[in-house]
């Protein structure tokens, strides 16, 4: 039994878990940024495994050009596991439903949670002048998260050699679809995000696509030593660099790794993330992210 482990990762919590997963299985282990802008994504495989993160309750947008590249998969195990700081939501679902129209089954979906790594809307009277904020993470519950990724990754790694079927994890599926139905993730979601991203313009871009817009809220203080590593570490390329800095030109999938990996902390995204606690896997380096754009 052959097996291949496709993942998708910022701050190196996916790439930790699809790692580990890629170990214990013997699998080929490559970066869906390595094939995103094939034709089509075919392997020899008899399994495919998908790690991603969840993004805006569903998948990144990345994922999604990925998964719909998938070709020949009608006779394959296909498996997914999101990694998540809050909820799995709707995102296995959705990918389930992807990879049913690429002519595939999800033999199972699974979330594990691990460290947030995006802004949260902030509490209290603060929220006036900071509305989103980045949410710290004590040692101790860094710990409990990382040990508990370990046990499920146990637990997944024995189903996948064993070819087991089971269920696509799904929490809040009512309120999603009552979201979907009243088309408010178009309307309401959407420019409410793009101005958060800093976006003011018009676009006929999806909820999903817009992501690539939402990087007009980056910008990079006077502590920038110019090293070039948020260049490299951009899954997109969506980083040049200029005199004055590094400069966004909006093809970002938000998933924050220039900023969470800038070892000057000198990356702000809006009023949000000034003084926040930069958050990376601890058993992820910037070389490993580094590794993601080449396979
Ligand atoms: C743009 C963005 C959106 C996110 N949306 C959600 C979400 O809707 N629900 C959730 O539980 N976590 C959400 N997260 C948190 C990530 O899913 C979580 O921290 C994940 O483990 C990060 O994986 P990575 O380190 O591989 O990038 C979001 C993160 C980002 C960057
Ligand atoms: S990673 Fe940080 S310090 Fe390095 S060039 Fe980018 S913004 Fe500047
Ligand atoms: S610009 Fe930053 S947030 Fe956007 S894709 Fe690149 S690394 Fe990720």
């Amino acid at each position: 039994m052959s097996t291949t482990i496709y993942y998708f990762s910022g701050t190196g919590n996916s790439l930790a878990v699809a790692r580990e997963l890629a170990e214990c299985l013997q699998a080929e282990f490559i970066s869906i940024v390595s094939v995103v802008s094939k034709d089509g994504i075919v392997t020899d495989s008899d399994q495919i495994g998908i790690v991603f993160p969840v993004y805006n309750h569903r998948i990144p947008f990345i994922v999604k050009r990925f998964a719909e590249k998938l070709r020949e998969i009608g006779s394959k195990y296909v498996f997914a596991v999101c990694t998540y700081g809050d909820s799995p939501c709707i995102s296995l679902e959705y990918l389930s439903g992807i990879i049913h129209k690429a002519g595939g089954n999800l033999a199972f979906g699974i979330g594990i949670k691990m460290p947030y790594n995006y802004i949260l809307p902030s509490k209290g009277i603060s929220g006036l002048f900071r509305p989103f904020v980045m949410k710290e993470i004590s040692a101790q519950e860094l710990d409990r998260l990382i040990s508990g990724s370990r046990e499920k990754l146990e637990m997944i790694c024995a189903a996948v050699k064993s070819n087991r079927v089971g269920s696509v994890e799904v929490e809040h599926r009512g309120i999603e679809h009552a979201v979907d139905f009243l088309n408010l993730r178009e309307t309401l979601q959407k420019s409410v995000w793009l101005k958060i991203g800093g976006f003011r313009g018009k676009t006929d871009l999806s909820y999903i696509e817009c992501v690539q817009l939402m990087d007009h809220s980056f910008f990079s203080t006077d502590q920038c030593i110019r090293c070039g590593g948020c260049v490299r570490v951009c899954p997109t390329n969506n980083i040049t660099m200029t005199d004055s800095g590094p400069r966004w030109n909006h093809r970002c999938e938000q998933c924050f790794a220039c900023l969470q990996w800038c070892p000057k902390q000198a990356i702000q995204f809006g009023a949000g993330t000034d003084g926040g606690k930069r958050y990376h896997h601890p058993d992820v380096t910037l070389s490993d992210m580094f590794a993601q754009k080449n396979k």
